[in-house]
């Protein structure tokens, strides 16, 4: 092999070859919102946040994703709903979405409450977290508020699943 086609090989790692040590990963995609669309499937948001979604195996139009969910989870911290995050984006700036989920401490009015996995998503990227905002907020608004936080001893007035382990053969609790 020439020595000048050897050079033009080495210059041409070079030119595909970023490494950025230390750089945090992040998605990839054409777009911010193709990229927040992909962070919503691969976040399993639809899971908790689009009714009736692992019972439709995923196969729920778009256009009725993450209007939030009736069903609560009822534990030691109350009852919680998957917000309509539909809704929320609308009267939400970017920044503050950022900051909910980066900020150790909640925002007022946005406290930080099982099974919404927090802990995990606040391990994502800047651009990744802006990304999901910018699909979230193209998909535009719809449906309804998800009902209230119930608060721990207080008996919710919607469905709810016990998250919470239970003993074989116990009864369900609480
Ligand atoms: C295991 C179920 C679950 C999954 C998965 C989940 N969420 Fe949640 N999420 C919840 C619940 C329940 C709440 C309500 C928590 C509360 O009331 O404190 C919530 C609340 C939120 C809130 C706060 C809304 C508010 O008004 O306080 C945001 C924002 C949110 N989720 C975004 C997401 C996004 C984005 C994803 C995917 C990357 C996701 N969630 C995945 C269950 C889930």
């Amino acid at each position: 092999m020439k020595e000048n086609s050897l050079l033009g090989i080495a210059a041409a790692c070079l030119l595909t070859t970023t490494v950025v040590y230390g750089a945090m990963p992040h998605v990839q995609a054409a777009t911010a919102a193709q990229a927040g669309r992909y962070l919503v499937l691969a976040g399993g948001c639809n899971d908790c946040h689009t009714p009736g979604w692992a019972q439709a195996g995923g196969a729920i139009p778009s256009s009725r994703w993450l209007t939030g969910s009736r069903v609560g989870f009822r534990g030691p911290w109350g009852v919680t709903y998957p917000a309509n995050l539909r809704l929320l984006v609308q009267h939400m700036h970017e920044r503050q979405w950022v900051a909910m989920f980066k900020d150790k401490t909640p925002l007022p009015g946005y406290p930080m409450r099982p099974p919404m996995p927090w802990l995990d998503y606040h391990r994502l990227n800047v651009r990744d977290l802006q990304a999901l905002y910018v699909f979230i907020q193209r998909l535009g608004p719809a449906g309804q508020p998800a009902p209230r936080y119930v608060p721990p001893g207080r008996t919710p007035k919607t469905s709810y699943i016990v998250f919470v382990p239970q003993r074989p053969g116990s009864r369900p609790h609480p």
